[in-house]
Parts: structure tokens; C-alpha cells; sequence
């Protein structure tokens, strides 16, 4: 049994998204709803990992960021430290989608080999070359950060996965889901008290993927997506399955919930959820 500790770092939080912007209108209409930026980070015995590279503090980055009022972001290079590991230290990251938020910051980890659906990358290389009228399509997508997957590439430190797939790392499983993105994909982790899934941003709440009362599952905005509602809700069933109705299984780096669901403490003024504990790891709390 892989022996893994799993933190979340809240890097940035943002009130400026409409519920119907984030959930389609289909959810908590014409409340507020406010976003956080969760950096994932995975130690095992041999590996560190991160669930996505997260958006970086570059001026690219910044830009999205401040255009989406985004405030208290700190760079993951440095949320990386708040589990006592170097930018350097990142030995792997899965990326779960290409989405400006999920890549910005590939270049803040030097010695990282890198994961991504080979449909997810050769189809956004694609679209990237349509004319302006399909912007919509583009609109999570920044070719400065999506470049920095192709010189990935060019480097030797990008691996294209197609499917799904056991055992990437020991105990680390790789799973397609679509809808929010063209070839989205998610990681079951199993530690030795539980299994859980990061699942990107194929739910920004619980009830993106557990039944609300009326039987229904409630998708992120399609304004953001590029796959199919039908795709999207068969994500959610297989999400829904996996975690059998207990939401703490599900890592959703976007709720700002996911600092009250695990221990958690402030960090320099940022929130650190301990998701689980590999037996003799301290806290960082
Ligand atoms: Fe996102
Ligand atoms: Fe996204």
C-alpha cells in the first residue's frame, strides 16, 4: 500500500463570479458565489505531486487573475512550501485540464514531469487556430500558457495519456471525465485510510456530483465548458459513484467549503486543509 499525504493550499479567492456564470443558473440563482483557487499537493514516499500546476503570479497570470477579482494569491511555488517542499522537490504533476488556471504555473517547477490526456492537448492545439468568431470556445485558454505544455513536450516532460489508466504512480489511478473541458481527467489517490479523487473542475460544489433533492445533478456553467452537457453529467455520475455520498473523498479545489471539510489552519494568512496523513508524517497545521 502507497503511503500518501494530501494537502490543499488555498492560493487566491475570488467573489466575482455570478451563480449563474458557475453553475449555469441551474443552482443557489442570484446568490453570491464566491471561488477559490486550491493547489492540490500529494506527497508519497518517492513523489511529490500536484493535482494541476495552478495559475501563477507571472504578469499573464496576474492579469487573469485581477480581471476575475482574485485577491490574496500567492504563487503555488510558494504554497508548495507550506508543506515544507521546494518548487524543485515536485516530482510530478497531473494535469487535469488545460484551462488558464490549471497550467499557469508549469514553469515555477523545474524538475516536474507532466500528465495530460493526449486528446485534451492536440484538440486545444486545434481550436487554438480557429478564427476570432469562435473565441468563445478559447476563452479558459491562453496561448501563452498553453506553449509552455508544447516546450514541455519538446523537453521530454510531458507524457500524453490516452484513457484512462491504473497504477500511473502506485496507487494512483488516472480517470477521463469530459464536459467541462474536451478530454478532462481526474486522479483516485489511495492512501491507507481512504481513497480519494481529485476531480479538477468537473464540480465547483458537493452538489456539482451528489443528487440535490429533486434527483438532479448540477453541472458547472457550460458559458466555461467545451465539452457536452451529456458528457458532463455522465462525470458526475462516475464521481457520484466513486465517493458513495461522502463529499470528503472528493477534492474540489475550487469550493471554498473545502477549508471547513478537513482540518485545516491559516498559513501566512492562507488556508491549509490536511486532507490525510501518511502514517509517521507530521502535520503542517
Ligand atoms: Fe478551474
Ligand atoms: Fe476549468
Amino acid at each position: 500500500m502507497a503511503k500518501y499525504s494530501i494537502w490543499i493550499v488555498d492560493c487566491g479567492r475570488s467573489s466575482f463570479f455570478s451563480t449563474e456564470h458557475l453553475y449555469g443558473g441551474f443552482y443557489k440563482k442570484g446568490e453570491p458565489a464566491s471561488m477559490a483557487m486550491g493547489l492540490a499537493i500529494i506527497k508519497g514516499e518517492n513523489r511529490n505531486i500536484l493535482i494541476d500546476s495552478g495559475v501563477d503570479t507571472d504578469p499573464v497570470g496576474m492579469q487573469m487573475l485581477n480581471s476575475r477579482g482574485y485577491y490574496d494569491c500567492i504563487s503555488p511555488a510558494k504554497a508548495v512550501e507550506m508543506v515544507g517542499l521546494k518548487a524543485g522537490d515536485i516530482t510530478d504533476i497531473i494535469i487535469t485540464h488545460a484551462h488558464w488556471d490549471h497550467i499557469g504555473a508549469i514553469h515555477c517547477f523545474p524538475n516536474a514531469h507532466f500528465y495530460i490526456q493526449k486528446a485534451e492537448y492536440l484538440t486545444w492545439l486545434e481550436w487554438l487556430t480557429l478564427p476570432p468568431e469562435f473565441s468563445i470556445l478559447t476563452r479558459c485558454i491562453t496561448q501563452e500558457h498553453f506553449e509552455q505544455l508544447v516546450h514541455l513536450g519538446k523537453d521530454h516532460r510531458l507524457t500524453l495519456l490516452d484513457g484512462p489508466c491504473d497504477n500511473l504512480f502506485p496507487g494512483v489511478h488516472i480517470r477521463t471525465g469530459s464536459g467541462h473541458s474536451i478530454a478532462s481527467q481526474m486522479a483516485i489517490i489511495e492512501t491507507e485510510h481512504q481513497s480519494y479523487m481529485a476531480v479538477g473542475d468537473a464540480a465547483y460544489a458537493p452538489e456539482g456530483v451528489i443528487r440535490t433533492g429533486d434527483g438532479r445533478y448540477l453541472p458547472t456553467g457550460m458559458s466555461v465548458a467545451a465539452g457536452t452537457m451529456c458528457d458532463m453529467l455522465f462525470t458526475m455520475q462516475a464521481i457520484d459513484r466513486f465517493c458513495e455520498g461522502d463529499i470528503s473523498r472528493v477534492l474540489i479545489v475550487h469550493d471554498v467549503e473545502t477549508w471547513n471539510r478537513y482540518p485545516s489552519s491559516l498559513k501566512g494568512g492562507h488556508p491549509l486543509a490536511e486532507v490525510c496523513l501518511a502514517t509517521g508524517e507530521a502535520s503542517r497545521l
